[in-house]
């Protein structure tokens, strides 16, 4: 197949157009580098460098069979201090590109949704027919994308899949996880295992989970990578599909903390301060679904694999820069 990926050169972009080119399909990676890297895109891909919701820039791309569409802003709180650019690039951008992807017959549509369309729920694990209730513009950004889609979909414009991650992580050696600003727990702790960073900071101690900290649903990027995959197959049965991406496994802030201490055989300075408004005490997929309609499994997302790929990934990028 030949495949529009944008956002390409993010962590989970260029992950899944690596695993696209290994199954021999063309990709085509359109990126505008405003987070990610052009040295992040893999090899076999044609890299273009534009804005997704550039109409005129993706109707000159050519005819494609799919478009996976990972491009857009991904951090929650910067989106509460910003609002108006992440509905200007996750929601008008995603619009503009379903536009022309409609114009240019292109039949299947997989999108980077989130965990955080659903908020703060009590019952765990979350299935895909919980209530919706996005707690920032970001996650509401996430929303109205699979709203839109549900329409286009519903009225034979493109076939859509809304895949909802959890807490992607872990990483190959092509591609660590690396976001500037980093706010991901797994990298941020391997930074202070790494001596780049002087001590790591976990919020909360008081949540209603068996340790008090936070407890998240990690989900190793090459399984996602998988998914998408199996998701584009899945659209030639499917004309609408919304799937969570998770490993059904929930892993508290300490847990991950002793994983890290375990992998990478160093201590590390942690300091206990106060719980951030807004973070939910826990968020754990229900993963049924996924598996029963993709026939996916994951396979990588075990918490000690993960903070060693990571652990891995990292230190062999570190490695080429020294
Ligand atoms: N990382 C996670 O845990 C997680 C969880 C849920 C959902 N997601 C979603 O998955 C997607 C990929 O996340 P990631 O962790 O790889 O982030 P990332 O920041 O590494 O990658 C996003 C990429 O999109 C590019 N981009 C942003 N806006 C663009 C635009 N308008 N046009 C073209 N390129 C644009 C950036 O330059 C970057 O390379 C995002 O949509 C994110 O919201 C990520």
């Amino acid at each position: 197949m030949r495949i529009l990926v944008t956002g390409a050169a993010g962590f989970i972009g260029a992950t899944t157009a690596e695993l696209m080119l290994s199954r021999g399909h063309d990709v085509v990676a359109l990126d505008n580098l405003v987070a990610g890297r052009r040295e992040n895109v893999p090899g076999g891909a044609t890299f273009v460098e534009g804005d997704c919701g550039d109409m005129a820039l993706v109707s000159s791309l050519g005819d494609f069979d799919a478009c996976v569409h990972f491009a857009g802003l991904i951090e929650p709180r910067v989106s509460m201090e910003q609002p108006e650019r992440f509905f200007e690039n996750n929601v008008a951008s995603s619009l503009r590109l379903l536009e022309v992807l409609i114009q240019r017959g292109v039949g299947r549509f997989v999108f980077s949704s989130s965990c955080a369309v659903y908020g703060d729920q009590l019952e765990m694990p979350i299935t895909e027919d919980r209530p919706i209730n996005p707690l920032s513009p970001y996650g509401q950004s996430k929303r109205m994308v699979e709203e839109a889609m549900t329409w286009l979909s519903r009225l034979g414009r493109i076939r859509t899949a809304s895949l909802r991650y959890f807490n992607a992580a872990g990483g190959t050696l092509a591609h660590p996880e690396r976001h500037d600003p980093e706010t991901h727990l797994i990298p941020l702790a391997l930074d202070v295992a790494a001596g780049r960073r002087d001590y790591l900071e976990i919020y909360g101690t008081d949540y209603p989970t068996p340790d008090g900290t936070c407890i998240r649903d990690y989900i190793h990027v090459s399984d996602l990578a998988e998914a998408h995959l199996l998701a584009i197959e899945a659209l030639a049965e499917h004309g609408e599909l919304t799937l969570n991406l998770g490993s059904a496994v929930g892993s508290s802030n300490r847990q991950v903390v002793d994983a890290v201490r375990h992998v990478t055989g160093m201590d590390l300075d942690v300091r206990y301060v106060a719980p951030r408004p807004g973070d939910p005490a826990s968020a754990i997929a229900s993963n049924d679904k996924a598996r029963e309609v993709l026939h996916w499994q994951p396979r990588h997302s075990e918490l000690e694999k993960i903070v060693a790929d990571a652990w891995a990934a990292r230190s062999a990028w570190s490695k080429d820069r020294a």
